[in-house]
């Protein structure tokens, strides 16, 4: 018999075997969907940082189900991402969310050698952001020059791949000088990171905080951090650093004292009582994070912590019918700015349910790595 995560894999395939073609004759890469349709990125288009999670989604069904429908959309997708890097200025630290999930995964489960440059061409990218006063720089603007960002830590994961498929160690050495800046200038006493840190970019010393998409100035984001902890186990994992397994439970720890009672997550753990705004997307990202740290530890209380969070998405805010294209409901992009989207169905929600869901039932490509 079935168990409830392959059951709701089995039906993520179905669905999105049924709406993944509406994509493909639209010509996107799809980011939100609602009134029956997908819609692309509101902003940057395909340079957009999210662009990779809808053919990290495709292959994972592939890897799932077989079904050649969902390598073909995955390339599609991944053929978009790659003309991205003649325009280039628009890119930023987030290629790593951009080019794991689509080159890397080909690369990975097919063997093919096209994508493989392709991930090496945009490691070397991700190289170019790093700053010798020690971080990789976020965003372009000229007055952002020295923001570094939680998130980047996902990003990292693009540079482990790069000394690992080359045998060059550069890549490795500077994600750890960039995970020991942000161990040093995120991670709060009390187990939460912040969002974004502005450094001098010519000392690397802290300048001051700035309040990001979460409630306010030295709040939790809820997504950093998740974030935080899914970026740090796979520091620890890549890296072998003690102290980044530290982080990553001391995280785990604060991020499990946060889930709802019906198992779903709030935008900013420190938001107003009364408010309700509800960030599913942390809440996956998190059952991804918390179960890599029970395969890293063996410790049973990360993988209840990821279940509750599963069983809160599936039983609240999954969309099995035909309203929207996407699955999982109730995804907030930002605390203050509903510009990128607001409780709504968003396609990395539907990634990381679906990445989790995998792992759940132990058919993981394991993307990251
Ligand atoms: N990486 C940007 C975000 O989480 O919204």
């Amino acid at each position: 018999m079935l168990n409830r995560y392959e059951e709701a894999l089995n039906r993520i395939a179905a669905k999105f075997r049924r709406t993944a073609e509406a994509a493909a004759e639209a010509g996107i890469i799809p980011y939100q969907s609602a009134g029956g349709k997908w819609t692309a990125s509101p902003y940057d288009g395909n340079s957009w940082w999210t662009g990779g999670f809808w053919p990290g989604l495709m292959w994972q069904l592939w890897q799932l189900t077989g079904d050649g429908f969902f390598q073909e959309e995955a390339r599609r997708a991944e053929s978009l991402l790659t003309a991205e890097f003649r325009s280039f200025r628009k890119l930023n630290h987030d290629v790593g969310f951009m080019y794991l999930l689509s080159c890397g995964a080909d690369a990975k489960l097919t063997g093919s050698e096209q994508p493989e440059t392709d991930l090496l061409h945009a490691a070397s990218l991700l190289m170019g952001r790093f700053n010798p006063a020690g971080f990789i720089r976020a965003w372009n603007e000229p007055e952002r020059v020295g923001y570094a960002i939680i998130d980047c830590m996902m990003n990292l994961a693009l540079l482990y791949r790069a000394s690992r498929d080359t045998g060059d160690p550069r890549f490795r050495n500077t994600a750890r000088i960039h995970a020991d800046t942000t161990l040093r200038e995120f991670l709060r006493e009390d187990g939460s990171v912040s969002h974004i840190i502005e450094l001098d970019p010519d000392t690397g010393k802290r300048v001051r905080e700035h309040p990001g998409q979460g409630y306010g100035p030295g709040t939790q984001w809820s997504r950093g951090q998740a974030w935080g902890l899914y970026g740090f186990a796979l520091a620890y994992r890549h890296l072998g650093e003690e102290r980044y397994l530290k982080a990553a439970e001391r995280i785990a720890e604060n991020f499990t004292a946060h889930i709802r009672p019906d198992g779903l997550t709030d935008c900013d753990f420190c938001q107003p009582a009364e408010e309700e705004r509800i960030d599913n997307l942390a809440g996956a990202i998190a059952a991804c994070g918390l179960q890599e740290l029970s395969a890293l530890t063996g410790a049973e209380k990360w993988k209840r912590g990821a279940e509750r969070l599963a069983d809160g998405l599936l039983e609240h805010c999954a969309d099995w019918g035909n309203e929207r294209c996407g699955i999982l409901t109730h995804c907030t992009a930002s605390y203050h700015d509903d510009g990128a989207g607001r409780h709504t169905n968003i396609i990395y929600g539907d990634y990381f349910l679906t990445e989790a869901l995998m792992k759940f039932c132990g058919k993981d490509p394991e993307l990251w790595s």
